[in-house]
């Protein structure tokens, strides 16, 4: 395999063990193997502790050609340029004196030993609980904790990770919060050889509760990531899996705080990310095959990703000649400084804005007044963006803006919402592709203006085609008829007379203009409105009285069937066969709030249906049904090349990012499976069943239960035994069915002399490299290599046992889609949920039936 991976587990070798105990007499003999610092213990000049699994080490050092002695922390074991916190950053010792110490208040402290003064402290003066008995623990994240009692982690005082020098570590969280608006949490140093606090700082602006990383010089802005969207920072257009793999959101808390950490792939891997002293940010990672950092620049690297660059309503193409222009309708405020290259002027309004200015203000351009936007593709979005809250989709953003005279611009990123701008449009640069849709506002006149010399140039162009067409036609006549004269005795026959294609040589007048900008209020999007509440009677015609032919099967909550509506469209009715403790009104609230949930990978809610204790869920029909009746089935596997089963995969995964992360709910499906996976008359899947978790009270982010809802083979093992889930449970399950739309085999069903499960087949195939063997054999000749083996390679990182190194889903779409992502090792399954296999279940031709409940623990068997 082209992977990190090492074969399967080794024996521990004589080698090996010698090794370990060389490392251990080492460990020994430079730390004592201390980890941490207690009441009455210090530290001199040249003694350490090391953390306990070996990461970090903190001690006194000097940087670069410094004599000044500092104490930090740095990677143990790798000594060059590692250093990632200061603690005495602004007070150095000038001898070799120094120790660090647990002061008499508890707290750290660093004392100078040539004159007994304390140059440092952990604690501001008297505000620490006076806690004489602390423990000072260096963790394996690099953390330095002050615990009051060490064998309690709830005690801890004080910490390294909230008081950062210039480098970001995984694990730290770096506080987001709309009040405080920008948190320049990181503050360079003044030189290489100079940790005092330097220029430049680096941390987030969460403005309007849409974070962006910044860098700062002083208070002036150097560089902005972009917004970020959930997934990515949508200004760094190939910003690569490596750099974002893992950058995460934690959910609001209740003082309004929401944290930006930063998840490792595995704990093993060493990545920080820095502030320079020159400014320029750097994500840094150990590259343990070179033994040394591979360093990304991701800050100021071309000079349209200096801030503002071509200044107010400007515009920055890193491709174009001169790099800086104006946008559609504004002209340079000072022209002359602008042909020279000074762009800071930047640009203004060529003419006034129309809103406000009369009676007809909101009037929308094609009633003949007020202003209309141009728009401009593929830019990183301008700072110092507001959001409307309640436009949801571009339609009514744009409604929105125009109803607000200082509303400049609009753009409405789906994961984001309606952002818009009030002020000066800042910091635009245009990008090759990707980056965001942005709506710019002008007056009306503006645009018909550009709609005039557009036709201008058409008419021009058509003109001039034609004129030229019919030159070159007279010439090649007038030269025929001079070779006729000339030559008349062998005249070729075979002369064409190429008659000029106008219509190829221009572009199509009306597609032009609408491709530049959108009329105010063209699209309209039709808004939800609330559920339609269907009576028992027109559900019970719909659906021939729930008869037996109807019945499409039987889901996890109850039966289902099909029906069909007095108009013609076709529904799915489930009826919920579970009494849940909710009332009736609570029940209404759940179905208005799941109805939101509207993705194209999702399975749509129509309405519902309430009489007594009936309870009925409408759904839109899926002509194709469930993905199992088709992967599984000898006559009809083949209907799902290997492109379209790619396809399915990549849609399962982002309605399950879309449930987890990015719609407000955050909803654990819980019982995702092959036959909740509905396929619509394209094969397009659509994820069925994902409101019922919620709705019978599941709502928690990671609970225990009692109760477990599931299906034999897709239940993660911390779900089967413990009675844990969380969003790694989902991920688990949709690992299991990676596997099974790859092999077109269930994990279940799955017979073999060795394996017990699909799992440990395809583990052992995998480590193997014998991927192909795995591949449906209906499908095997048209597939290629390495998009199977990217797609395994997933599918066994998320059915790892623990629920930790299992990726999150966001980080499974980019691991799918992006080829230049380096996928981490997955380590062995080593759970199986097999148990003895009815063969009733077994060939059970329901497949809706394999749902279970309330499983009991003991019939669940770890290896
Ligand atoms: C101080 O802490 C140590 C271990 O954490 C404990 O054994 C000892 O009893 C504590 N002493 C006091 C005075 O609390
Ligand atoms: C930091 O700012 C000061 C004052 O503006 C300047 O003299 C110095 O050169 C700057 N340092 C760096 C590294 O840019
Ligand atoms: C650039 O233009 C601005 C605005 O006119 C002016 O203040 C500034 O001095 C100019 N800078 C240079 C280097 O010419
Ligand atoms: C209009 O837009 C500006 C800028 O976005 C905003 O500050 C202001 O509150 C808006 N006014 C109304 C009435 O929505």
């Amino acid at each position: 395999m082209e992977c990190c991976c090492f074969p399967s587990p080794n024996k521990p070798s004589s080698f090996h063990l010698l090794l370990f105990f060389f490392l251990f007499l080492y460990m020994f003999f430079t730390c004592n193997g201390q980890d941490r610092l207690s009441k009455g213990q210090s530290l001199g000049d040249g003694e350490t502790i090391v953390s306990s699994g070996g990461a970090f080490e903190l001690g006194f050092f000097s940087p670069g050609n410094s004599t000044l002695r500092f104490v930090g922390i740095w990677y143990h074991n790798i000594s060059v340029n590692s250093v990632v916190w200061v603690a005495n950053r602004e007070n150095p010792l000038s001898d070799r004196n120094g120790i660090f110490t647990i002061g008499s208040n508890g707290s750290i402290v660093i004392i100078d030993g040539s004159n007994n003064t304390n140059v440092w402290s952990s604690s501001s003066s008297s505000s620490s609980s006076q806690s004489t008995n602390s423990t000072a623990v260096l963790m394996d994240t690099g953390n330095l904790i002050l615990y009051e009692d060490a064998n309690d982690s709830s005690s801890a005082l004080w910490q390294s990770y909230d008081h950062p020098t210039d480098t970001f570590l995984p694990s730290m969280e770096v506080k987001v919060n709309s009040v405080i608006g920008e948190n320049q949490a990181f503050i360079s140093w003044k030189s290489e050889s100079d940790p005092s606090p330097g220029n430049f700082s680096m941390g987030l602006d969460s403005r309007a509760s849409i974070p962006q990383i910044v860098i700062w010089d002083g208070s002036i802005r150097r560089w902005r990531s972009g917004h970020w969207n959930g997934l990515t920072f949508i200004g760094i257009p190939n910003m690569t899996a490596n750099i974002l793999y893992g950058f995460r959101l934690s959910t609001v808390e209740s003082n309004g705080n929401i944290y930006i950490t930063y998840t490792a792939v595995s704990s093993s891997n060493f990545i920080r990310f820095q502030i320079g002293w020159d400014g320029l940010g750097r994500e840094f990672r150990w590259d343990t095959a070179k033994n040394e950092w591979s360093v990304w620049l991701y800050e100021p690297v071309n000079d349209c990703e200096k801030y503002n660059r071509c200044g107010d309503f400007g515009v920055c193409d890193i491709n174009s000649n001169p790099i800086c222009s104006c946008m559609d309708g504004f002209v340079p405020r000072y022209t002359d400084e602008w042909k020279k290259g000074n762009w800071t002027g930047g640009c203004v309004r060529r003419t006034e804005l129309q809103c406000g200015k009369n009676s007809t203000s909101n009037t929308s351009i094609e009633e003949g007044g007020g202003d209309g936007f141009f728009h401009v593709n593929d830019v990183k979005l301008p700072d110092f963006a507001d959001k409307v809250s309640g436009a949801s989709n571009s339609g009514d953003c744009r409604t929105s803006c125009l109803g607000n005279c200082s509303c400049y611009a609009f753009s409405y990123v789906n994961t984001i919402g309606c952002m818009v701008w009030g002020g000066h449009l800042i910091d635009i640069q245009h990008f090759e592709s990707g980056g965001g849709d942005l709506y710019v506002r002008v007056a009306a006149s503006e645009i018909a203006k550009s709609k005039i010399s557009t036709i201008v140039i058409v008419i021009v162009v058509v003109m001039g085609s034609f004129f030229m067409g019919l030159l070159i036609y007279l010439l090649l006549r007038f030269k025929e008829v001079l070779r006729e004269y000339s030559i008349a005795c062998c005249r070729s026959r075979k002369m064409e007379i190429p008659l000029f294609d106008i219509s190829r040589g221009t572009t199509d007048p009306s597609s032009e203009i609408s491709g530049r900008y959108d009329l105010a209020g063209e699209t309209k999007q039709v808004s939800a409105p609330d559920m339609p509440l269907f009576s028992f009677s027109a559900i019970a015609t719909a659906t021939g009285n729930f008869s037996e032919q109807n019945r499409l099967g039987q889901g996890g909550f109850g039966p289902v069937h099909k029906g069909k509506l007095p108009g013609g469209q076709e529904i799915a009715v489930k009826r919920l066969s579970v009494k849940s403790s909710q009332g009736v009104e609570e029940f209404k609230n759940e179905i208005v709030l799941i109805a939101k949930l509207q993705h194209r990978n999702l399975v749509r809610l129509l309405g519902y249906c309430i009489k007594g204790e009936e309870k009925m869920l409408i759904y839109e029909y899926m002509s194709n049904k469930s993905l199992d009746g088709v992967i599984f089935d000898q006559s009809k596997k083949s209907l799902l090349d290997w492109r379209k089963r790619f396809q399915i995969i990549e849609g399962i995964a982002r309605g399950l990012l879309y449930l987890h992360r990015d719609s407000r709910l955050r909803i654990i499906h819980r019982d995702l499976k092959a036959s909740n996976i509905l396929l619509d008359e394209e094969m397009n899947p659509k994820i069925s069943d994902f409101g019922m978790a919620r709705m019978f009270g599941g709502n928690q982010d990671e609970a225990n239960t009692t109760r477990i809802v599931g299906t034999y083979g897709y239940i993660s093992p911390e779900y089967a035994m413990e009675g844990l889930f969380s969003i790694k449970s989902d991920v688990y399950s949709f690992g299991v069915l990676i596997l099974e739309i790859v092999s077109g085999r269930r994990n279940t069903g799955f017979r073999s002399s060795e394996h017990s499960n699909l799992i440990g087949h395809a583990w052992h195939l995998w480590n193997e490299g014998e991927v192909m063997e795995l591949v449906d054999p209906a499908i095997v000749a048209s597939t290629p290599r390495s998009e199977v083996e990217r797609c395994i390679h997933v599918g066994m990182l998320c059915v790892q046992d623990s629920p930790a190194e299992r990726p999150s889903m966001s980080s499974v779409i980019l691991l799918l889609e992006s080829e230049a992502a380096a996928l981490p090792c997955p380590s062995q399954p080593t759970f199986t949920s097999r148990r003895e296999i009815d063969p009733h279940d077994y060939f059970e031709a329901d497949h809706m039936n394999a749902s279970l409940n309330n499983i009991t623990v003991t019939m669940m068997d770890g290896r």
